[in-house]
């Protein structure tokens, strides 16, 4: 999402070494998707959207699996290796010397701290927290929200004043203190100098041994520097996945943003709660999305397209006022006006010209199809081209494998094929060419030619009544020639 005046940190330090052991998963937690995107993508998107001189993600449990990932998907990421040391404290403060040490001296400025696993953060509310900190002066700014039930969160101790002097982790904390509903978000905005300062004083001398994060703001308190609290409402946004169940609770409520977003953009969505869109897809006005629908990846639709019911799309281009109906689709274009389904499987490849269709119990894979022709039943087309206004007939088939090779086959523009066709490739149609209904292809046919097999029909008379005696279409058989002959003794 973008926003018109943003605030931006020079830093931001997104946390991601912690082991997540609830997710009870060989993937690392912060690689768990929702939305589309892993959790730490969604971080490190938000962190860009911010444009920070410095973007750095701290990394231990897992950590060749986590480097590959980030890297993967952005490779100016500043990866920092946490040691043995534990703690949110040391996170930081091993990101603050790795940044340090890139050469131009010290980092400077607001530094924001964020983490892996809260994928809801938008760049909107980080943006706002940078601005709150610079406005005030502050030397450390935590995000905090009240909650009903705070459990293990850490507690934002305030003065009678109502300033901000100390958090405290729920374990270290008084029944006093954890009667508190504000909680530590997690997220802060600090300034570099105080940050670097204030950790070299943070001890582990706590219930967990570690080096907490949290006791940077008491300590540059003391040190007279302001710390203070920016509180939100939405505490989704803030809101970690630690297990299955969370991600899933997450998952619902960042879809119902998006839908949202794209109902306010002019998208109609009939039903939203079964209707999921990931983060990267975009829509224009005036698409009608129907019941069902998942659309993935970059996904994209035209105006005046409807897609769905009961449509799965990943990485399709859907240009507009196309329809798309109870089709499962992958890497595939569909173009301008065009039909795709009901109960059509596009595989990778598949591009539909402008005004084409593929109908019914159709499977298409590398297959592209020009404009206005049309493929409208039972079809398999694989690595196939084919021209304009053509028409391929019910129940043909692109037999492109031979069993150790794929084979191409190119079919021209005004084509009219039979129904029941098989086209062994490697095979050509010139335009214009005609089939008859069962013609098996093995030679190129010429622009303007009928392909037909010499084949002729030969009928066995009373075949059944002979072979299959006994049986009720032998039977039947005896009936119906029973009948005539009593016909001809009438007529005669
Ligand atoms: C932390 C805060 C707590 C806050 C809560 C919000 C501290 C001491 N406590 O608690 O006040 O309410 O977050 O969710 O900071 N991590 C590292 N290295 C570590 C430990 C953690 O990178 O050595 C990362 C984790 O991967 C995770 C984040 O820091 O992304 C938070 O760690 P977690 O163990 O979940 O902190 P909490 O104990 O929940
Ligand atoms: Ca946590």
């Amino acid at each position: 999402m973008t926003f018109g005046t943003q605030e931006s940190p020079s830093a931001v330090i997104v946390l991601a070494a912690g082991d997540g052991t609830r997710m009870k998963s060989s993937l690392p937690k912060v690689m768990h998707p929702i939305g589309g995107r892993s959790m730490v993508q969604h971080a490190i998107a938000t962190a860009r959207e911010l444009s920070p001189e410095h973007l750095a993600v701290v990394v231990r449990h897992q950590r060749d699996l986590v480097v590959q990932h980030v890297t993967d998907f952005d490779d100016q990421v500043r990866i920092v290796d946490q040691d043995e040391v534990p703690g949110t404290g040391r996170a930081v403060e091993v990101a603050v010397d790795a940044l340090d040490a890139l050469g131009g001296g010290d980092i400077q400025g607001t530094v924001i701290v964020t983490y892996g696993d809260v994928p809801l953060l938008t760049a909107a509310t980080i943006s706002d927290l940078t601005r709150y900190h610079r406005e005030q002066d502050n030397a450390v700014t935590v995000l905090t929200t009240n909650l009903e039930s705070p459990g293990g969160y850490g507690r934002i101790i305030r003065n009678e004043g109502g300033e901000v002097t100390a958090i405290v982790e729920a374990k270290d904390a008084t029944p006093e203190q954890l009667a508190l509903t504000e909680v530590n978000s997690g997220i802060y905005a600090f300034d570099a100098a105080v940050l670097r300062e204030s950790l070299r004083s943070v001890t582990t001398d706590n219930a967990q041994a570690e080096k907490y994060l949290t006791d940077v703001l008491s300590i540059a308190r003391d040190n007279g520097h302001r710390t203070s609290a920016l509180t939100i409402e939405d505490r989704w946004e803030v809101e970690g996945a630690n297990d299955r169940v969370q991600l899933s609770q997450l998952g619902k409520i960042l879809n119902e943003r998006i839908t949202e977003q794209h109902m306010r953009n002019g998208v109609t969505i009939v039903d939203p709660a079964t209707t999921w869109i990931d983060t990267t897809v975009t829509i224009e006005n005036d698409v009608t999305i129907l019941p069902g629908t998942q659309l993935h990846g970059d996904t994209s639709i035209g105006t005046g397209a409807t897609v769905g019911p009961d449509s799965t799309l990943t990485d399709v281009r859907i240009e507009q006022h196309a329809t798309v109906t109870r089709v499962h689709g992958s890497d595939s274009v569909i173009g301008e006006g065009a039909t795709v389904g009901p109960f059509t499987y596009l595989r990778p490849g598949t591009v539909l010209g402008g005004k084409g269709k593929i109908g019914a119990f159709c499977e298409t894979k590398n297959a592209e199809i020009g404009q206005g022709t049309k493929v409208p039943h039972l079809s398999y087309l694989g690595d196939v081209e084919i021209g304009e206004n053509s028409n391929i007939g019910a129940a043909s088939i692109f037999v492109n494998y031979d069993g150790v090779n794929k084979h191409r086959s190119v079919i021209g523009s005004h084509v009219r094929m039979g129904s029941d066709n098989m086209y062994v490739a490697p095979v050509t149609v010139g335009d214009g060419a005609y089939s008859g209904a069962g013609t098996v292809i093995r030679k190129d046919v010429p622009a303007g030619a009928l392909a037909i097999n010499e084949a002729p029909q030969r009928n066995i008379e009373g075949w059944v009544e002979k072979k299959r005696s006994g049986t009720a279409a032998a039977e039947a058989a005896r009936r119906v020639r029973e009948r005539n002959a009593d016909e001809s003794i009438e007529e005669g």
